[in-house]
């Protein structure tokens, strides 16, 4: 039976992976590198590192700019969205999130946060919605991040559950990766083609309840 859920929170809880991309997009167009609609679903789920090596490989530039420089581009990145999700609200809730949450509390069933961003705990506080899980995984103290297991397993530990018994949601090709290799039960939120690895697919996040979970799986 389902014993718990492992909730990513860009794109599946808040309304901020526009957040990430605003703030990216302006980066890259100071750095004069295109943005691509690859570049805007690639840099869903993976860390901040990693999404500007993302940006820099897409034009072959990555070479160019030493260590220091890329810590100063990531910091900047990440100064500009700290300013964008000053204006969160408890509004900010993805549509049908709040509801799902509250169906999940009332069937006892417990949750965490698996989610890359190190503003994980800021952003719940600002949507009003941190008392709903067990606890967040720090991205800061797991090996590697999405797509490997570790970000989703850990969430499996905070929830005392067997991966099996757990449920992944993620908005992420990189997330769903993750949740597979972790062996927990994979449900993707968003577009069906990029997130063809989900066991379960969800094109909104206002489609998301726990009995179409359930009857998915025959649980
Ligand atoms: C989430 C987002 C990614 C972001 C990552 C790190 O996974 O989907 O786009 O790069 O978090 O976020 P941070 O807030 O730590 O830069
Ligand atoms: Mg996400």
């Amino acid at each position: 039976d389902i014993k718990g859920f492992a909730f990513d929170l860009d794109g599946v809880l808040a309304d901020t992976a526009k957040f990430h991309s605003q703030a990216w997009q302006q980066i890259a167009e100071e750095l004069k590198i295109p943005w691509t609609p690859e570049l805007e679903s690639g840099i869903k789920g993976i860390d901040r590192m990693s999404s500007l090596m993302l940006i820099l490989n897409s034009a072959g530039v990555a070479d160019n700019y030493t260590e220091e420089q890329k810590e100063a581009l990531a910091k900047r990145k990440n100064d500009h969205y700290q300013e964008l999700i000053g204006t969160l609200t408890p509004d900010d809730v993805l549509p049908g999130m709040r509801k799902f949450l509250d169906e999940l509390k009332a069937n006892h069933l417990s949750m965490s946060i698996a989610s890359a961003s190190k503003n994980a705990p800021f952003i719940l506080e600002k949507l009003a919605i941190s008392d709903y899980f067990v606890g967040v995984v720090d991205p800061s103290k797991v090996k590697e991040g999405k797509p490997a297991p570790d970000i989703f397993a850990e969430a499996a530990k905070i929830l005392n559950a067997d991966p099996t018994t757990v449920i992944g949601l993620e908005d992420s090709a990189a997330g769903i990766a993750s949740i597979n290799a972790a062996d927990e039960i994979s449900v993707g939120i968003g577009d069906k083609g990029l997130l063809h690895e989900a066991k379960i697919n969800f094109p909104s996040t206002a489609d998301v309840t726990l009995a179409k979970v359930r009857s998915h799986l025959n649980w």
